[in-house]
């Protein structure tokens, strides 16, 4: 096991990105390439009468418009939580005359120019006729709630249960019951959700800036029904992704399919407004904490329910009780999760997808708990912690939840903070409120494979499964083969996201470095274990230097690996573009990455205008294998929760359906000026069960409390409690 620190090494990548010189899915242009744009529907349910493509065909540079009546598909993608599916959604474009949701693909325009494109998408005269529909999850009626057992995997998200929580909170003397409002929000990766799609023969080359290159290849096989060796995805960089890319999306059979049919390259690249549309988003939710606890502080029950929206011809399931049921030593515990069938495309991850409302909501509820107590929120955490899962009781693989909380406290001069709401004003008068709240996310693992090839010229080409999205895996991988073959970080070539090389599994629910961290060291022991012979110092020496001396030109090795206890068979669905993550549960042990927050607020009296001078995060994601990225995912969850809970909301219109403010004008995000100071810690205890390294996940624990942290400082500064998101200048005065 290693157990020395990792190096800060800088982002191995950021040389190029800041050159310019990285290259995104359609930053490709390809000799003949022609453009692609989407005509969506405007209407939110019902049917096409009729499409009239002749004005747009008579444009000069149109060379094609196709609509349902042009297309086949062999066998549609399949939905990705059915299980067996590769796409977002159930529903494949411009395969029937159906319109199950506002913005759904129903033509494409294919011309010389993007520009062309665009005005020919609009030049298309399309009649509907409309059905009524219901896009609100507060107004859905009772039959269009489900319990979450009807989903197509009902183990993975069944009741979450241990003792008998509502009873315990009948008996509890102190209770607390509060309902919580959480509206859609959009992920908006800067790179637009987009595809170039080339054939060459037989063979169909997809560039996308995607975090599933497997499924799209899969998908893409299963449409067209053809053989997947065909089929090749390049996707060296995504342009951010927080799970909006993490299936198939609705554009890429669509330009592989115009590609086919011209002859030529295609490009598709959504508008913005489409991704709001015709992509995956956060889904609404109701949730339901009720807390009982005894006057001393023992926190003896807990019941969370949740209603997620969902679209009415897909699942998607959620779990955040998973999360809440284990982010504290609660004996009792309830959690139910349902969906609620709404007329929209089906949700999606965003990240933290359900942690973020699920943990704003029970750590909301235990701020409450410490006020009604008059404990202090930290010290009632410390004393609630929990020594084994109390779901399963099996034992955590790791857990330093105290000690973030600790160390928290400690940088952040928690010590110093008054118990009563509004005790805190500063020189100029604004008021400040100092807030606490943790986070928990799964660590989970994925199944992997990888190849290295070491060169006696010092270069090492490394081949892995997972996919680069920002959010750091290059340099993670880079300082692992550093590390285990004394090898120089820059000297290491990195092939991700490509399935020409290792079968790829998709990148997300933050199992990436956990996934291909133990597929590449594996490689680097089978490298180093061709060597031990002829240079018994291999692993100690530079591996360039080793190869000399064994008088090798280069040497190549392969490993894969899977999470523990997980069967043989993963890498079936590995090989086949099949999610097959484990985690939180393994067989033996229950794995969790934690994180605690400390948010100061400063509010402006007469205004209420919320300012967020410094937050201090602490982490536990065991052992971090890139200080340098592992910080920047921190202090960009935290810039994510900001975001989310004090400013992003996809508004409906009832009337209408779809989302009101598709555009970065008015879908409000934080812009530099919105954030302090984010001060980070890492615990960096090695995990000593999940792999060799003691890696667990980061990405999405980072943005877990935070919204809560906020949410407590503001009640800490106004005495008003917010539990309707985002908490917006109206609310900081309406809120009880
Ligand atoms: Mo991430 S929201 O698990 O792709």
């Amino acid at each position: 096991m290693a157990d020395t620190r990792f190096a800060s090494i800088a982002r191995v990548d950021s040389d190029e990105k800041v050159r310019g010189r990285s290259i995104y899915g359609t930053d490709r242009v390809l000799p003949h390439m022609v453009h692609a744009a989407l005509a969506t529907a405007p209407i939110t349910r019902g049917t096409i009468r009729s499409i009239a493509s002749e004005r747009a065909l008579a444009m000069p540079g149109v060379r094609l418009v196709m609509t349902h009546e042009d297309i086949d598909v062999v066998e549609p993608a399949g939905f990705l939580l059915s299980g067996q599916g590769y796409a977002f959604q159930s529903v494949q474009p411009l395969t029937s005359n159906e319109v199950v949701h506002r913005g759904q693909p129903v033509a494409v325009v294919v011309a010389d120019t993007l520009e062309t494109a665009l005005e020919g998408a609009k030049a298309l005269e399309i009649d509907y006729e409309e059905a009524p529909f219901q896009p609100l999850l507060g107004a859905a009626s009772p039959d269009d709630i489900v319990a979450q057992q009807g989903s197509p995997l009902p183990e993975a998200f069944a009741d979450k249960i241990a003792g008998d929580a509502d009873a315990a909170i009948e008996g509890a003397p102190v209770r607390i019951d509060a309902t919580f409002e959480f509206h859609a929000q959009h992920q908006n990766p800067m790179e637009l959700i987009s595809t170039v799609a080339q054939w060459r023969g037989d063979r169909l080359i997809v560039h996308e800036g995607t975090q599933n290159a497997g499924a799209i290849r899969f998908g893409l096989a299963r449409m067209f029904g053809i053989d997947a060796d065909l089929i090749e995805i390049i996707s060296p960089h995504a342009g951010g992704g927080f799970g909006q890319k993490n299936s198939m999306q609705a554009q890429t059979f669509l330009a592989a399919f115009a590609a086919r049919r011209l002859g030529r390259p295609v490009k598709l690249a959504l508008t913005r407004e489409q991704t709001f549309h015709t992509a995956s988003f956060r889904p609404a939710a109701h949730h339901r904490v009720a807390l009982g606890a005894t006057r001393e502080g023992q926190i003896v029950g807990a019941v969370h329910e949740v209603d997620q929206q969902t679209s009415r011809h897909d699942f998607f399931p959620s779990s955040s009780t998973e999360i809440t049921a284990r982010l504290h030593g609660i004996a009792n515990f309830r959690g139910s999760e349902r969906m609620v069938r709404t007329d929209t495309q089906t949700p999606g991850y965003m990240r933290a997808p359900f942690e973020h409302g699920g943990t704003f909501a029970f750590e909301t509820a235990i701020d409450e708990l410490a006020c009604e107590l008059e404990i202090d929120p930290v010290a009632l955490r410390l004393a609630n912690d929990a020594s084994q899962d109390p779901l399963t009781g099996r034992p955590f693989s790791s857990r330093f939840l105290a000690e973030c909380l600790t160390i928290g406290a400690e940088r952040f001069g928690w010590a110093g903070r008054p118990m009563r709401a509004g005790s805190m004003t500063a020189e100029n008068g604004d008021l400040i409120g100092w807030g606490v709240a943790c986070g928990a996310y799964k660590a989970s693992t994925a199944p992997a494979a990888a190849t290295i090839e070491a060169h006696a010229d010092g270069r090492v080409r490394v081949n892995v499964t997972g996919h680069e999205m920002g959010q750091g895996l290059r340099t993670v991988i880079a300082n692992l083969v550093a590390r285990r073959l004394r090898a120089d970080a820059s000297r290491v070539e990195l092939v991700l996201g490509n399935t020409r090389g290792v079968p790829q599994h998709l990148t997300a629910g933050s199992w990436g470095t956990a996934t291909a961290v133990p597929a590449v060291e594996a490689a680097a022991d089978a490298l180093l274990e061709q060597l031990i012979d002829a240079v018994p110092d291999a692993g100690q020496l530079p591996i360039d230097e080793v190869l000399r001396q064994a008088g090798l030109a280069e040497l190549s090795s392969q490993a894969r690996h899977k999470a523990p206890g997980q069967p043989d068979a993963v890498y079936e669905r590995l090989a086949t573009g099949l999610p097959a993550a484990m985690g939180p549960a393994y067989p033996e042990f229950v794995g969790m990455s934690y994180i605690a927050h400390f948010v100061e607020v400063r509010i402006e009296g007469s205004t209420r205008r919320v300012r967020v001078p410094r937050v201090v995060s602490v982490a536990d994601c065991g052992r971090v294998v890139s200080p340098v990225t592992a910080a920047s995912q921190v202090r960009g969850g935290v810039v994510g929760g900001i975001g989310a809970t004090l400013m992003e909301i996809s508004e409906i219109d009832p009337r209408h359906g779809g989302f009101l403010n598709a555009d970065l004008a008015e879908y409000v995000v934080p812009v530099n000026a919105d954030i302090g100071e984010i001060e980070v810690h890492f615990v960096d205890e090695p995990d000593p069960l999940l792999n060799a390294t003691g890696a667990k996940g980061l990405g999405e624990v980072a943005m877990t409390g935070v919204g809560a942290a906020l949410a407590n400082a503001i009640h800490h500064a106004t005495g008003r409690r917010h539990r309707n998101l985002p908490i917006r200048l109206d609310q900081m005065w309406s809120a009880p």
